[in-house]
């Protein structure tokens, strides 16, 4: 599938892909797609936003090119750089033949085959697949000089090398960025981008998507394993668990053959969704059973 054509279609191509995408997720991604904007997810850890992308680009069978940030990520390991071990290597091996011309090794040392791409430059270049899907992950994490640099990249799609030239993107990526929120991105970013905030899922949502990330668990389990969760994000917590971690619980509780839950079960797991000592240790005791009753009362209410 090339194009989506409209919101279910959008919902279905990312459902094929084990991705459980509510309405309003699909409609920005459907937006984004059509008006060619950048999407900018942002949400708590753990729910779901750099699966996005990869959904996306399963289900356009696109390329996913993906860059991930961190503080100090500059321009140049953005876009490109020159093999400046090869080109010495190159210098070397000239120098030794004897009467190297030195206009054209200068050419020939910044030529492609020197260049070392980067995920932006990369995106830009042609795909016989399409345009890329270019997930830009946790943006937060980088400063405010690499998002102004950002900020121009993503409004022209062109990069411009002063050995080379300027590069453009024949069609432009589908730009995907996301942010964890540990610091507000600026607004002149947010701006050029569409926006959706990831959340938790609901009850029902996120059982559906225990089905689709671990299927061997049955019904009963899963439903209660999520009631489990769900209310522990309602506890004081120092970090909610995400659903990656509500996945990997189910895997662990399966992996144990574990038929239905018990505080004791709980407390011998407790590692597979918590991962603070300060957490854990607020649910041991009376606490583990506290919760487990909410969820098992709020199951018997649920359909
Ligand atoms: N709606 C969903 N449908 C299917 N799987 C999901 C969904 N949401 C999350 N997951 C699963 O949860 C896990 C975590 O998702 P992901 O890595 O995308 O989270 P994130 O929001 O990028 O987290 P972080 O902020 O920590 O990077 C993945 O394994 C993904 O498969
Ligand atoms: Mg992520």
């Amino acid at each position: 599938m090339t194009e989506a054509q409209s919101i279910d279609q959008v919902q279905q191509m990312l459902g094929e892909q084990g991705y459980v995408c509510g309405r309003a997720l699909a409609t920005v991604v459907f937006l984004s797609l059509r008006l060619g904007r950048p999407l900018f997810l942002e949400g708590e850890a753990g729910v779901g936003k750099t699966e996005i992308a990869k959904a996306l680009s399963a289900a356009l069978g696109r390329r996913l090119i993906r860059l991930q940030c961190y503080e100090g990520l500059d321009a140049s390991s953005a876009v490109y750089e020159w093999n400046f071990a090869a080109q010495m290597v190159a210098i070397r091996t000239a120098e030794a033949a004897g009467g190297a011309d030195r206009a054209a090794l200068q050419t020939e040392l910044f030529s492609d085959e020197f260049l070392i791409e980067r995920p932006l430059l990369e995106a830009m270049r042609p795909d016989e697949n399409g345009a890329p899907v270019l997930l830009i992950d946790e943006l937060d994490r980088t400063d405010e000089p690499f998002e102004a640099f950002l900020l121009e990249a993503l409004s022209d799609f062109q990069v411009t090398i002063p050995e080379l030239g300027t590069i453009k993107a024949p069609e432009p990526p589908i730009v995907i960025l996301t942010s964890n929120r540990t610091r507000e991105v600026h607004d002149a970013l947010k701006r050029r981008c569409l926006y959706h905030w990831v959340d938790y899922p609901d009850f029902t949502r996120e059982v559906e998507i225990l089905r689709a990330r671990a299927p061997e668990a049955s019904e009963k389990l899963s439903r209660e394993v999520v009631a489990f969760v769900q209310a522990l994000r309602t506890e004081d917590l120092f970090k909610k668990p995400g659903v990656a971690e509500t996945i990997d619980w189910a895997n662990c509780l399966l992996a144990l053959d574990v038929i239905d839950l018990s505080p004791e079960v709980i407390a011998d797991t407790l590692g597979a969704i918590l991962k603070y000592q300060d957490d854990i240790a607020q649910l041991q005791g009376s606490e583990a059973k506290r919760i487990l009753d909410k969820a098992k009362q709020t199951l018997e209410e649920t359909p």
